[in-house]
Parts: C-alpha cells; structure tokens; sequence
C-alpha cells in the first residue's frame, strides 16, 4: 500500500495539530508495513508570507498529484485587512475548487467521557451521534456576481444548479444507508429560491432511497433543535453556509470544537481537515486539541486508503484517550481528567493506536 499525502499544515494551530495527525498516520504505516510518503507545502498566511500567493502554484500541483491532502488550518488576524482575493481563506477556497470534492463529512461524536465537558447537560447530549453533509463548491460562497458597490454597499448571490443539489444529496443518502437511515435536509425554503428548489431537488433524490426517512428542516429550527435534541439527528445534509454554521455549534454537542474532523470527497483529490480554524488567541501554546486532526487522519485512511480497520483503531484511540481522562484545555473544564498538552495527547493517542493495532493484528491471527 503507497499513500502520498500532501500536508498543508497552514496558520496559528495548524502546524501543531497536524503534527500530531501525522503522528498517528506514521503509527499506522509502520505497524501495517505501508508506504506512505509526506511532503510539505504552504498555505494560507504561511504562503502569503513565503510566496505572496495564499495557494501557490507548487502547492496546488502537488496536491493534485497527491492520493490525499491533509490540511490544518488558514487564516490569522495579520491577513485579515488584505483585499479578498489575497486572503488566507481564498486560498483554501480555491484549493477546494481545484481539488473538485463537493461533499464535505463532518461527523460528530458525543463521547461519552466528555459528556460532561459540554455546556449542554450530559443528559441531552449523550448518544448524539451526527453526520453533517455540507455542499462544499456551491452556493453563496462561489456565486456570481459578487463584490463591493464602492463604500455603499455590497452584495453576494447564492446560486444553486439542480446537478450541484443531487450530487450531494446521493452521498448524504448514501451516508444514511451506512448509518441509521435519516437524513434531515437544511434549507430556508420559506424564504429563499434556492432553497425551494434544494428541498424539490433533495425530495426526488430521496425517492431513490425508500428505504432512507427524509425530514426538512427550517436552519434556524434545526439550529434550536441540535442543541436541544441532538442526538434525534442522524444525516444533517446542507447547503455550503447553513453547514459551516451548524457543524461549528454542533462542536459544542461533542464537548469542543477541537474534537470535529471532516473529510471532502467526491472529486480529484479528497481532502481532510479539522473543523476548527486556526485558533490564533490560543497558537504556539500548546493548548490545542489535536482531536480533531487526527480523527480527520482516520478519516483519510477510510476514504482515501480503503484501510477501514485501521480508521476504526485511531478511532478507538481517540475514545481511549478521553476514557482515561487525558484532556486538553478546552475539555479541562468538564469533571476529572489529567490536563495535557497538545503534543502529550498526540503521544497518548499513539500509545493506544500501538495496542488497538495489536489487539486487531492478534484477532486475525486465530
Ligand atoms: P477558530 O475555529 O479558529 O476558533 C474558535 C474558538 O475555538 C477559539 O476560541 C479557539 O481557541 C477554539 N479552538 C479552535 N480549534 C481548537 C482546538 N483544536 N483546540 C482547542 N480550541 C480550539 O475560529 P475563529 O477564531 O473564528 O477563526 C480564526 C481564523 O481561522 C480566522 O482567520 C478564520 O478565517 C480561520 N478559519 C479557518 C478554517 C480552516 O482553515 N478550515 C476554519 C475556520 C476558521
Ligand atoms: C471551514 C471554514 C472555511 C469555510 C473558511 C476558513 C473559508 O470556516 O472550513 O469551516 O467557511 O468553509
Ligand atoms: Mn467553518
């Protein structure tokens, strides 16, 4: 098995989280005896500052011909007056484009051992077990025209295709069929065209699915209810805007923003980034929770590697961690625990995939 994966790490937390991730992938590739190659490139502000480009050309190419992109996080306050077309974030955006995935998995885990770390009561937030679908490539985030009218105004258009809707309505379906058989649809259709025409455009893809319960939901009710019955939720599907909002507060269901990975698939290359950005009042600390990195690794090995058995261990290696009370800051608050930092929860993690490895590789022996 040869794996080249291409290591964005980016700004502020970035470059410590993913260190950590590819900690865990080397784990991984050792134990199992595979080749995986990693090699490094900027982006974001770290290009910016190097380049005066936030996605470069070399690294654009050299994620194109990679077998997968790990990315950790762009952006930073320094970057934040630039004109849009020369910030941090365009270069992400336009890494997602050129890369081509247009369905961006964000699970979210309630683990049972930081229940308590959320501000919700462990009672509503136990259980909660939810996979976001978010439409990456469209709506208001790429729609035309765009732009400032002078001082006095400015303006964005959200615009949706019907083939944009469906694709990413069959990998939300898709999703369901794996799990348990829900989706619930985010739109504003009381409101927006665009939203009309997702919930016609999601109804007939669902008719694929019988098998598969389909609700819609309004955004703003679905926001309410997340937070007040999580785990209801099965498949959340969205439109890019709504899914950015709504996995970000769906961070507070998992106990921290820190714990939430994503993987992007459905194009050239599949790309895998934490949720969160790159955190910069809390940078070159240590404090940072490298969770979510490294469940996005494991997600990288599922999708990207076919190595299920080896997702599942990092994923038993994360809940292992947090069961024997390792907590980084932003779990510190919750009961218990033994606070860590950023690079001693990355060894704990790879500790613990050392044995779930083990304990996988012994099973298959008899
Ligand atoms: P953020 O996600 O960086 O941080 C929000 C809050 O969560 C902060 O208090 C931060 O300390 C905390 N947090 C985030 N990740 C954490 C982790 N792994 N461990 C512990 N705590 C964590 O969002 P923001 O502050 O709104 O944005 C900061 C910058 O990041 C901005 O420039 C923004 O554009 C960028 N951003 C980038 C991405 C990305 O690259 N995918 C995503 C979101 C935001
Ligand atoms: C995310 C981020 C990005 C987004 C920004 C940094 C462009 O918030 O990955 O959730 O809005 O998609
Ligand atoms: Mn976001």
């Amino acid at each position: 098995m040869k794996l080249r994966i291409a290591v964005l790490a980016g700004d502020g937390i970035g470059p410590e989280v993913i260190a950590e991730a590819v900690r865990a992938l080397r784990t991984v590739a050792a134990f199992g005896g595979y080749d995986f190659s990693f090699t490094d490139h900027p982006v974001g502000g770290a290009a910016i500052r190097a380049t005066g480009d936030p996605l470069p050309r070399a690294t654009l190419d050299a994620c194109l011909e990679s077998d997968a992109v790990l990315l950790g996080a762009v952006g930073g306050p320094e970057f934040d007056a630039l004109p849009p077309a020369q910030r941090p974030e365009t270069g992400l955006l336009l890494l997602r484009q050129a890369l081509g995935g247009f369905a961006n998995l964000r699970p979210v885990v309630c683990h049972a051992a930081v229940a308590g770390c959320s501000p919700l009561r462990p009672e509503v937030v136990r259980g909660a077990d939810i996979m976001f679908v978010r439409e990456l490539l469209g709506g208001i985030y790429f729609g035309e025209p765009r732009g400032f009218e002078g001082a006095a105004a400015a303006f964005n258009t959200m615009r949706y295709s019907v083939a944009e809707i469906e694709r990413v309505a069959r990998v939300a379906f898709d999703q369901a069929r794996r799990r348990r058989r829900k989706v619930t649809s985010v739109d504003k259709a009381n409101v927006l065209e665009t939203s009309r025409l997702w919930r016609q455009v999601v109804t007939r893809v669902g008719r694929g699915f019988p098998d598969v319960a389909l609700e819609h939901a309004y955004v703003d009710s679905c926001a309410m209810h997340l937070v007040s019955r999580p785990a209801s939720f099965d498949v959340v599907l969205a439109e890019n805007l709504f899914g950015d909002i709504l996995s970000d507060e769906a961070g507070v269901i998992a106990g921290s923003l820190g714990l939430l990975a994503s993987a992007t698939i459905g194009g050239e290359v599949d790309l895998y980034e934490p949720v969160h950005g790159s955190a910069p009042d809390i940078a070159g600390q240590g404090l940072a929770n490298p969770l979510g990195a490294i469940a996005s690794a494991a997600l990288l090995l599922r999708h990207s590697a076919g190595l299920e058995e080896e997702a599942r261990a990092i994923e038993s290696a994360i809940e292992g961690v947090l069961a024997a009370g390792y907590r980084t800051a932003d779990l510190a608050h919750g009961s218990g625990g033994r606070k860590v930092s950023t690079a001693e929860m990355g060894r704990a993690v790879e500790l613990r995939l050392g044995d779930c490895l083990q304990r996988q590789h012994a099973y298959h022996a008899v």
